[in-house]
């Protein structure tokens, strides 16, 4: 049987476990995803362990950064500074595909406005930067999160930073609001009106679950991308690399998954 699993770190169980595991039967591959807790301290010592006893590792938070010492990082996973997939030894960052392939065959409109500097913000700015994207506004709580994001990707993207306290005005003068923050994950809200948002052609919301900032994309007609179609776009591409991937079998467990089967 093949093993696979996702690195993280405290427990929570994924998505990736819950639909990978129904695509493995659906797809008759005899294999097993599991969620694989690793305490932070430990990480470095234990980390080899995993990589040699599983055919192919997700990595999410905290360890993105602090795998890449350990695998041969391919040139895009280093130019983000994070790997979130294993495979032979080699680390590969398939959250920036995922972004860039969820928004193929939408219109992406500029300004474009994105909250978050943390590791998935790495991955969304080298994803807008493949698409041609020259300009972006970059709001983050701590600012010096987003100054440290500036400066790396300053040769392939200009990024202007402007304050959290500016966020209403900002959006107002965006058409594309992307939300690489953990905000609404439990429910919370950004501190803004419905109306504040209604100058926007897309929302994409990073979060899994429905956020309240989704809720209002809907019921205002604003094309909205969510956490779980970014989700499902890098699920595609890590199961590219790991070479298991049946295109039906897995809209298929996906959907059913969707539909709670
Ligand atoms: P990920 O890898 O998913 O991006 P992360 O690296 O922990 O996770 O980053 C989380 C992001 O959400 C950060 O931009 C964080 O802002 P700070 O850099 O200021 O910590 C942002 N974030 C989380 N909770 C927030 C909140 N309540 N208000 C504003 N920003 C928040």
């Amino acid at each position: 049987m093949e093993k696979f699993g996702l690195l993280e770190y405290p427990y929570k169980e994924s998505l990736s476990k819950k639909v990978f595991n129904e695509y493995f039967k659906k797809a008759n591959i005899d294999a097993v995803y599991e969620d694989i807790v690793i305490v932070p301290d430990n990480f470095d010592g234990e980390i080899n362990k995993y990589i040699e006893s599983y055919d192919g590792l997700n990595v999410t938070v905290p360890f993105k950064e602090k795998v890449i010492k350990h695998v041969e990082p391919v040139e895009e996973a280093q130019e983000i500074n994070a790997v979130n997939c294993i495979f032979n030894n080699k680390g590969y960052n398939t959250d920036w595909k995922g972004f860039y392939n969820s928004l193929k065959t939408s219109v992406l409109q500029e300004p474009i406005l994105l909250v978050g500097a943390g590791g998935a913000s790495k991955s969304i700015i080298y994803a807008l930067y493949k698409m041609g994207i020259k300009k972006l506004f970059l709001v983050n709580r701590t600012v010096e999160k987003a100054e440290k994001l500036r400066k790396i990707f300053m040769s392939k993207i200009d990024i202007k930073i402007e304050s959290f306290d500016h966020l209403r005005s900002i959006i107002h003068s965006s058409k594309t609001f992307i939300n690489a923050t953990s905000i609404g994950m439990f429910g919370e809200s950004f501190n803004l009106e419905v109306k504040d948002f209604t100058n926007l052609s897309l929302i994409y919301d990073i979060v899994y679950n429905n956020t309240p900032l989704q809720k209002i994309a809907k019921e205002n007609n604003i094309k909205c991308i969510d956490g779980r179609t970014f989700w499902y776009h890098q699920a595609v591409e890590n199961l590219k690399i790991w070479d298991i991937y049946k295109p039906e079998t897995f809209d298929e467990a996906f959907k059913s998954f969707s539909r709670g089967e």
